[in-house]
């Protein structure tokens, strides 16, 4: 095995809006994105398309720079990239020259045969977040990570890899912060500190350039819109995506799906979708209905409406190998199938037996698999449940050999997944006539927020497999992934009935609240638990449902800034290091104002970590100090949720489904604080794209604390809410006996001790509020 190091620069020279750099073993090519984003690109096949799965930006058309004797800089407003000449290192710098990252000066980016590796310094108080769905402490710092998309099945706590592709990932360190984004689908290596005596950090890959993209923005959230702005944002997902899932391997029946849904409608526990997995099919062949057990599709789906209900199917890749079956029969005769480099055409083992996989990197066989959902979109399926697309066979080791057309599998098989679910997202958009489709995928990699939510695969039933589900989704939504589920109540082994009741609380605040749970384990509906579970779970369920005016409007700001529902406190306090404690690094802000605190179902009570500010528990109403831990009771009622000072929160009556219009009155929650705030409330239609078009309701909703006031703006958009009415309820204020609405006195409405409400009507000009 040959290693290489990047030796001295030879020449440098600007070319198309870039700076070509050579040395005698590669080329780097420097872009500019944006002031904020710089990309270095260190390849050994200049000549190679320059092409990308997660990007979908274009580089600024100019690079500035200027030489030194021995560097030559690169400026942005915000950043300067310096590159060493002798030999060839990259440091990237603040414009005030504080140094943000740079390469160990010794080694830098290396080749051992084909695999590249990049070491980096390491700072002596340096954290790292991100990488997605990976196990571990919320700082990675002293971990170590392979990124190869697998079927996880059974996974522990401290497994990996797991399912999914994120090699972007937050240094934090000195007060300052910088992401980075190797972009490489390959297998990937990340050692944050590990194994190197804390004196380096590296990562790299099995194959392909080192293609980095440096953010320097100072805050978490910038470089998450500035990560999501080169990567993309996911589109307004369906409302009733939100609703509560019902999921099983498998409802077995249509009756049974029937059967469950209209128990559901019967004890009045709100819910919005039922899934079918793989035994809704004929022999598990994609894109068929079981002629036995759902002989009609369509009059399950009609009745499954009528009681406003939407299902969501799975669809694997494996295609069977069966003559006569169509998806076989076209794939074969088209050559959509993945190969060996002779044209044999791979075959692995899944459910259906024999199988096929399509080459879902192909425009034309994403376009064929996409047409195919009519089978399901045809009898009113509009959810579709992508699976088992890392691509995973019986025995895990696809052999290298295996190719998609010209790409090794080794090459691409990261990306799989998200182009499978690509395919799917395309596909079912166009045939189901203006409505959003919900896709759900398994494998995953950077831009899969494009088209589809995630979820995290088989966990188990136990309290820990809980905590580290929290971390997942928290690490998730730092890249870009906003509607993130796990399966609630754990997919292998039975929860007890308190861990049932547990995880069903913190489902109220997981981006998708879905439960699951594999074949041959105990039934999992709320209604299994006995009468007392039953009614917490309802409850809980409902809170889910009155909560989903504010889950909407941060799914909307999900959409336009990348920040996601459920955050790590990394985000909004990145350098407090008491949210990093392995006690506390499970907490999440749920939105921009709630703090959630996940308890394992054995403790009634909860030592909870509150940053900086002040708190209100949600439950009792109240007030702690910030910056402190507070033990407070946890019992399976009440799950801890803190309320931020200052925050605005608005909530609807409970309604069985998404589809209900509810009794016409937003709920206008605020607690009281001394810092202003704002909200940007978001109402569409919730099922077509219309939005797009301008027909939506967005209302920026503001609280001066400090001159007593609170204001709705003049709503934007075509589209006309469903609340004629707010009901402003104020909590932790002193007294308030009436309120000027524009002017208008408008006397005390209805209250507690602790909150009091005024009922007004939802009118379309500025409505000024002082209390
Ligand atoms: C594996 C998936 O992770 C699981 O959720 C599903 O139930 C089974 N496959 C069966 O389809």
């Amino acid at each position: 095995m040959q290693t290489e190091f990047l030796g001295d620069i030879q020449s440098i020279a600007p070319q198309n809006g870039k700076l070509v750099i050579k040395t005698a073993e590669a080329e780097a090519h420097v872009y500019v994105y944006s002031p904020t984003i710089i990309r270095v690109n260190i390849t050994k096949s200049a000549s190679a398309d320059d092409e990308s799965f997660a990007v979908i930006q274009p580089p600024s058309v100019s690079i500035q720079y200027h030489e030194l004797n021995d560097s030559i800089v690169v400026n942005t407003p915000a950043l300067k990239l310096h590159i060493n000449k002798s030999p060839l290192r990259f440091s990237l710098y603040t414009a005030d020259d504080k140094l943000l990252s740079a390469d160990d000066s010794r080694f830098g980016t290396t080749w051992q045969d084909e695999k590249v590796i990049t070491y980096r310094k390491l700072f002596p108080d340096e954290k790292f977040i991100g990488l997605g769905e990976k196990t571990g402490n919320l700082d990675r710092r002293g971990s170590s990570y392979v990124n190869w998309n697998t079927d996880a099945a059974e996974h522990g706590i401290d497994t990996d890899p797991l399912y999914k592709t994120f090699p972007f990932f937050i240094g934090l360190h000195s007060g300052l912060m910088y992401g980075l984004f190797m972009d490489n689908t390959h297998k990937s290596y990340f050692d944050f500190g590990a194994t190197t005596d804390n004196e380096m950090s590296w990562f790299g890959a099995d194959g392909g350039d080192m293609n980095c993209y440096f953010f320097g923005a100072q805050t978490v959230a910038q470089i998450l819109a500035d990560y999501t702005w080169l990567t993309g944002r996911m589109e307004m997902p369906p409302l009733w995506s939100l609703g509560y899932q019902q999921c099983r391997w498998s409802y077995m029946s249509a009756n049974e799906v029937l059967d469950i849904a209209q128990t559901f409608r019967k004890k009045q526990i709100p819910i919005d979708v039922m899934y079918c997995d793989i035994d809704y099919m004929d022999n598990y062949k994609i894109f068929t209905w079981n002629p036995k057990t759902f002989a009609k599709p369509k009059l399950m789906m009609d009745k499954l409406k009528a009681m406003d209900m939407h299902l969501v199917t799975i669809v694997d890749p494996g295609i069977k190998v069966e003559e006569g079956y169509k998806q076989y029969d076209e794939g074969v005769k088209n050559d959509y199938f993945a190969t060996y480099p002779n044209g044999d055409k791979f075959i692995g083992e899944v459910w259906p037996g024999r199988c096929h996989f399509p080459d879902f990197f192909r425009q034309d066989v994403r376009e064929w698999w996409g047409a195919a959902f009519t089978a399901l979109t045809d009898a009113g399926v509009d959810g579709f449940w992508n699976d088992m697309n890392e691509p995973a066979a019986w025995g895990q080791n696809i052999p290298s050999l295996m190719q998609f057309g010209d790409k090794p599998m080794p090459q691409v098989r990261n990306a799989y997944g998200m182009e499978m679910a690509r395919a799917t997202f395309d596909g079912t958009k166009k045939i189901l006539n203006g409505k959003r489709p919900f896709v759900l995928t398994r494998a995953a990699y950077c831009g899969t927020q494009r088209y589809s939510s995630v979820w995290t695969g088989d966990n188990s039933a136990y309290d820990a497999h809980m905590l580290l589900g929290q971390r997942l989704v928290n690490s998730l939504g730092l890249t870009g992934m906003a509607l993130i589920g796990v399966d609630i109540g754990g997919f292998t082994g039975d929860p007890t009935p308190q861990l049932m009741v547990r995880w069903n609380s913190l489902g109220v605040y997981t981006p998708m609240f879905r439960n699951h749970a594999r074949i041959d384990t105990a039934h999992r509906e709320p209604w299994r638990w006995g009468a007392k579970n039953e009614a917490i779970i309802k409850k809980d369920i409902e809170l889910r449902y009155r909560l989903l005016p504010y889950i909407y409007s941060g799914f909307y700001q999900a959409s336009q800034t990348g920040m996601p529902l459920s955050r790590t406190l990394a985000i909004d306090y990145p350098f407090d290091d008491n949210i990093y404690h392995p006690k506390y690094q499970n907490q999440f802000l749920f939105g921009n104002s709630m703090l959630v605190c996940p308890v394992i179902s054995t403790e009634k009570t909860a030592d909870v970590y509150l940053p900086q500010g002040e708190w209100y528990r949600l439950s009792s109403g109240m007030k702690f100090t910030g910056k402190q831990v507070a033990n407070v009771p946890a019992p399976l009622t009440d799950l801890p949720v803190f309320i931020k000072a200052s925050a605005i929160i608005p909530m609807q009556t409970t309604i069985q489904s998404t589809a209900e219009k509810g009794d016409g009155t937003l709920q206008l929650h605020i607690w009281n604080g001394t810092e202003a705030n704002e909200f940007i409330y978001y109402e569409d239609d919730g099922l077509t794209y219309n939005y797009q078009q301008g027909q939506y309701y967005k209302r920026q909703i503001r609280f001066y604390p400090a001159k007593k006031q609170i204001v709705l703006d003049i709503p934007e958009g075509t589209f006309k809410s469903k609340f004629t009415q707010f009901n402003l309820v104020l909590h932790g204020f002193d007294k308030v006996n009436s309120l000027t609405i524009n002017a208008d006195v408008k006397k005390y409405h209805t209250g507690t001790s602790k909150t009091t409400s005024f009922l007004f009507d939802n009118t379309e000009g500025n409505i000024s509020i002082t209390y």
